[in-house]
């Protein structure tokens, strides 16, 4: 899929923004501060998902403005669609979603319509941050092809913030301990079914990483992804048909055995809000032993992974979105990228030109100062 018309008004910085995109490469080029990240970001909300950097509500429009306004056309292998977001001061919890001139309920209904896949230079630390980063990553993937999974993601974190009010209620003799179980039927339904697709998207992502791995790696080197459950054996997550069932029962029975421990520290210990996604060079941890070149290799890699199975499930190619990224790598694994990238369209930011490719053949160059596209 390819975007063929965007406009932004008043999201954040940015003013009077219509262009036609390239159907392959764009490049928004400008100094620092000047609105190209912004840009990016104005396309990723299109997406469905929240800013990737973060970006709260009151943020979101300029600091001058009262209303903004993104519109986005694009082109899949059926036919084009029109997505309009806009937001309005004072009421900025109030997102105004349309797909084709029908409202949307939420932002997230926009899931699995611009399929996205973003890089941006916090990306290259996905290998070596925190789990929270790793978790978010998939469960960011798995709702991208899988519409019901992030309610699912957001129902439970909900629920483990009131169990833990509970652990330490109980701690407090406010409440009893039978009043447990009524949360963990539920939590179990929720963490068997996260369970199941992070567990199988990952198995996914792995298989593909190993083959692009090994070629930027000049077969050197086997990268090895895996998940790692804190509820269940990798066996069990393998062999199970659906997340109801033997699944549901275990994560119960888990959240169970494990309340005194709980209520010791006062938290819930176990489950998938505790996950990891683990990787391996060489049989040996990414997280504790790479260098920090292979930390990028491997995040970089995660992202290509997550746009092939894109491309594998929608079948169709996602629009990539490389913030500042194409700077932070040294020339082989620059053209390693955009070798890997080269059918699909990309929007890419940076500051100087030294771009490793022909872009007056293949694109479009869009020149961002203050806020604005400055006309040549
Ligand atoms: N709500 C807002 N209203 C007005 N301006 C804002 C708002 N939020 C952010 N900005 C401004 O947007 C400007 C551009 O930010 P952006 O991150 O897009 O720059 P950039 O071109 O990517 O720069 P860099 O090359 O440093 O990454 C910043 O100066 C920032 O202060
Ligand atoms: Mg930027």
């Amino acid at each position: 899929m390819f975007i063929t018309e965007l406009t932004v008004n008043g999201f954040k910085n940015l003013k009077g923004i219509d262009i036609r995109p390239h159907e392959k490469i764009n490049i928004f080029c400008g100094k620092n501060a000047q609105g190209k990240t912004n840009l990016i970001e104005a396309i990723w909300l299109c997406s469905g998902a929240r800013s990737f950097r973060g970006t709260k509500d009151r943020r979101m429009i300029g600091d001058d403005e009262q209303v903004m306004d993104i519109g986005l056309k694009f082109q899949n292998s059926f036919r084009e669609q029109e997505i309009r977001f806009k937001m309005a001061k004072p009421n900025i919890k109030e997102k105004t979603v349309t797909l084709n001139g029908v409202k949307l309920k939420a932002p997230s209904k926009l899931f699995g319509e611009l399929n996205c896949v973003v890089f941006t230079p916090e990306d290259l630390e996905l290998s070596k941050g925190s789990p929270e980063n790793r978790r978010q990553f998939t469960d960011l993937s798995v709702s991208q092809i899988k519409n019901t999974y992030s309610a699912v993601t957001y129902k439970y974190d909900a629920l483990i913030e009131r169990r833990n009010l509970l652990l330490k209620s109980i701690n407090y003799g406010r409440s009893k301990r039978s009043e447990m179980e009524m949360w963990d039927i539920q939590l179990a339904q929720m963490g068997a079914f996260i369970s199941l697709h992070r567990y199988n998207y990952i198995k996914k992502l792995s298989a593909y990483a190993k083959m692009l791995y090994e070629e930027i790696s000049g077969g050197r080197e086997k990268l090895d992804i895996s998940y790692y459950s804190t509820v269940y054996s990798s066996d069990m997550l393998d062999i199970a048909k659906d997340y109801t069932g033997l699944l549901k029962d275990r994560y119960f029975e888990v959240l169970k055995n494990n309340i005194e421990d709980d209520l010791r520290a006062g938290f819930t210990q176990k489950g998938v809000h505790r996950d990891d996604v683990i990787c391996r060079i060489n049989g040996n941890p990414v997280r504790e032993d790479a260098s920090q070149g292979q930390h990028r290799s491997v995040a970089l890699i995660m992202k290509l992974s997550q746009a092939y199975i894109l491309n594998e499930e929608i079948d169709d190619h996602p629009v990539i979105l490389l913030d500042d990224v194409l700077s932070e790598l040294d020339p082989s694994r620059q053209k390693f990228v955009i070798s890997k990238i080269h059918d699909m369209q990309v929007f890419i930011t940076c500051c100087d030109m030294n771009i490793p490719f022909d872009e007056k053949q293949h694109g479009k160059i869009f020149n961002i100062e203050a806020g604005q596209i400055k006309k040549k």
